[in-house]
């Protein structure tokens, strides 16, 4: 099963160019999305008084939501909340069956998601469940199931699993938005292209970042702590590159808003500190995390920078950068994503961790 690797998590990360070919397939038609799973709970009317829309999970789940989130507020001007699974069950408000809740969870067994998801039922919520594993008991409990189809996660980490849940949710955006507000292919034509392109994407990132992360990770593993810093869906992708840094490599590693460590943080980065700083967004995004990456370098911290290739920007402001492809800005997470895996796995295996089985945790985590 494992091949030529030496690791589970290793495997994963590198099957992410088919777990998204596999999760995409027959789904991108001509000039759309085409959702068989959903087609007939949707003409059964259970999405028609839908006004608000509410996504749920637990960790990476969690952060492949809030990508979702951006997904379906820009493609549909619905309000859009994320919820980590175990505050759903008590921070709700006004719920009823105009909130379509949609729960994100790779082992469809998660306790918090599960209890979420009876907690929406309770209120006569529509469902939606997004899940890697066929049968599992929130694909059987929920009103409606989309499979990612990224194939057995069998290391801790959510690797393949979270990329594949990403393009899911721009499936689902992208479906309900032709639905609801009658969208012309023409305005998503970018998206549907760069969905496309985006598996091939994801093997070129690989290719071109493996060594230059092997070798970062030689300089890093010893850290005690570290922050990531973006803005928008680049600091909503720190979150998840702290969360594997965090939960493979043990190292201690916060992520921050860039624009919110000047309130406080800022006086914890000490000559040497590595900031990881993400640059994978254009325009104002853009131009505000460079000026944010300038008072961290004005403090000696040692910065990387991640950004596309097409920027000629960032090599001059940190002390490394690295390049991966450029694609549409709300897939840039998805390969943005395969650096901070990669660094989490390098140095969980340089510091001598079991990295396919971190301790005190659990793939499947049926408590609460
Ligand atoms: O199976 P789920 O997606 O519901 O699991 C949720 C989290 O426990 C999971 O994503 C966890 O955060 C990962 N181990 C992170 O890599």
């Amino acid at each position: 099963l494992l091949n030529e690797y030496e690791h589970y998590m290793r495997k994963e990360i590198f099957d992410q160019p088919k777990a998204l070919r596999d999760t995409l397939a027959g789904r991108l038609t001509e000039d759309g999305v085409e959702l068989a799973e959903l087609a007939a709970a949707w003409d059964a009317g259970l999405f028609a008084r839908v006004r608000k829309i509410d996504i749920v999970a637990s960790g990476t789940s969690y952060h492949a939501g809030l990508i979702g989130k951006k997904a379906l507020e820009q493609l549909l001007h619905f309000p859009v909340a994320a919820t980590y699974s175990s505050e759903f069950v008590h921070e709700h408000a006004n719920l009823d069956e105009t909130n379509l809740v949609i729960l994100l969870s790779q082992s469809g067994e998660t306790a918090d998601t599960l209890s979420a998801l009876r907690e929406a039922q309770k209120y006569g919520c529509p469902t939606i469940a997004i899940t890697n594993t066929a049968g599992s008991t929130i694909s059987r409990k929920a009103d409606c199931t989309l499979l990612t189809k990224a194939g057995p996660e069998l290391a801790v980490a959510s690797t393949k699993a979270y990329t594949a849940q990403i393009a899911t949710m721009l499936l689902l955006a992208v479906w309900t938005a032709q639905r609801m507000s009658s969208l012309q292919p023409t305005q998503v034509a970018d998206l549907l292209a760069a969905l496309r392109q985006l598996p091939t994407d994801v093997e070129s990132t690989l290719i071109m970042i493996d060594d230059a992360i092997d070798q970062l990770a030689q300089v890093t593993y010893d850290q005690e702590s570290l922050f990531l810093i973006g803005r928008g869906l680049d600091y909503v992708l720190a979150l998840e590159g702290a969360l594997k840094l965090q939960e493979i490599a043990y190292i201690h590693a916060d992520a921050y808003a860039a624009g919110e460590m000047k309130h406080g943080t800022m006086a914890l980065i000490t000559p040497g500190m590595p900031v990881i700083a993400l640059a994978t967004q254009t325009g104002s995004v853009f131009d505000k995390t460079i000026s944010n990456i300038r008072e961290v370098k004005a403090r000696d911290a040692f910065v990387v920078g991640i950004t596309t290739v097409s920027d000629d920007v960032l090599a001059d402001e940190v002390d490394e950068v690295m390049y991966i492809p450029e694609t549409h800005p709300l897939l840039m997470p998805v390969l943005a994503a395969i650096p901070l895996q990669l660094l989490a796995y390098y140095a969980g295996t340089v510091r001598g961790n079991d990295v396919d089985r971190p301790r005190n945790l659990a793939k499947s985590l049926t408590v609460e």
